[in-house]
């Protein structure tokens, strides 16, 4: 009895946890990321979220040690569509420096690829596709795959690297100071280098430094209750669940790209003279609603977290926060 109940308790957890409001509202979240991603026009983001993912592919088969001689047939066809369509765009004088980063790689990445693949009917259709497409300027950047740079390992490197680590902790006292935009620029360019899935990069830093808008979004945040007064920029960042096409299986990509992308922030910012301090958002209908309310966020994008930016005050202190020790935090082959 008691083994029939423990073999049936994932499943109920799972029933409950699916049922549970907040659970809910995520899932609600992603079929409203799935209704928005049916939508297909000019100025629409999930072909864009397609088109990176599929010269992504593309690009990782040809960085193969041992390529096949014919890979990538699933993602040609559509790769070489939408860049066809971001060209169009560029021709009609309407394309965002983003579209014409992403337009010169995928087309660089796909004139690799049919300079190396293999003979194939459904290629040589997709390839008549592609040369009528106009030939790219780089601007001397080459964007295919390549050898990467090996550094000697340097010790100095590490040390910088610990020490700018040490420096960085949680700040939650501000000098009554504005945050010059160019800092937080280079902050986020450094976040810009962060991997993510399928190099999809969906999340965006929105970035608050008018005081009514910080003071009406710190009324949503809890955690930082006691320590707002002095915050005179404030992050939001914030996930789009287009990227994640509906589909549970990769929505958790939004919050792994966005935390990984946040922690180069902060380095970021902490390398520049700036504190900072993450602020912890929930998993709540009512506190999603709320910023949709003060910043109109949409009904497919979920805030990840939230961070208190700015020049540190040396008169306020900071937390120790004891950390784990190495062996507490890893172990070389484990099996339990
Ligand atoms: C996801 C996340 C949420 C957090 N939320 C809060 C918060 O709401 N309020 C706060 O004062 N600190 C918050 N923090 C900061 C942590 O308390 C802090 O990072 C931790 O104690 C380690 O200290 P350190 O950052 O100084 O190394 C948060 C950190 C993370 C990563």
């Amino acid at each position: 009895m008691l083994r029939r109940l423990s073999a049936t308790r994932p499943k109920i957890c799972s029933l409950i946890c699916a049922l549970h409001p907040a659970y809910l509202h995520e899932q609600w979240t992603l079929s409203n990321a799935w209704l928005e991603r049916q939508k297909d026009g000019d100025k629409d983001v999930g072909w864009r979220y397609d088109l990176r993912m599929t010269i992504h592919v593309l690009e990782k088969g040809l960085a193969h040690k041992h390529p096949k001689s014919i890979f990538g047939l699933r993602h040609i066809a559509r790769a070489v569509e939408l860049t066809a369509r971001l060209e169009r765009i560029a021709d009609e004088c309407k394309e965002s420096v983003g579209d014409k980063g992403l337009r010169i790689w995928a087309h660089e990445v796909l004139s690799e690829y049919f300079r190396v693949i293999g003979r194939n009917e459904e290629v040589k259709t997709v390839r008549c596709a592609f040369e009528k497409l106009k030939p790219v300027n780089n601007g001397g950047i080459a964007r295919t795959p390549y050898f990467r740079k090996i550094s000697s390992a340097n010790e100095s490197d590490y040390e910088a690297f610990m020490k700018l680590a040490q420096k960085r902790v949680s700040t939650r006292w501000f000098l009554p100071k504005t945050v010059p935009r160019e800092m937080i620029d280079k902050a986020i360019a450094v976040a810009a280098l962060s991997p993510s899935g399928c190099c999809q990069q969906a999340f965006e830093f929105r970035i608050f430094d008018d005081s009514t808008l910080i003071k009406q979004l710190q009324t949503g945040i809890n955690g930082f209750t006691g320590f707002s007064e002095s915050v005179t920029c404030l992050a939001v960042v914030i996930g789009d669940f287009r990227s994640a096409m509906g589909r549970v299986l990769t929505h958790h990509d939004i919050y792994i790209d966005a935390s990984l992308a946040t922690m180069s922030f902060q380095y970021g910012l902490e390398a520049q003279g700036l504190g900072s301090c993450c602020l912890h958002w929930p998993l709540s209908a009512e506190k999603d609603a709320l910023f949709a309310k003060i910043i109109g966020i949409k009904s497919y994008e979920r805030p990840i977290m939230c961070l208190a930016i700015g020049f540190p005050d040396p008169e306020g202190k900071v937390a120790f926060s004891q950390k784990k020790c190495v062996e507490e935090l890893r172990a070389y082959n484990k099996v339990n």
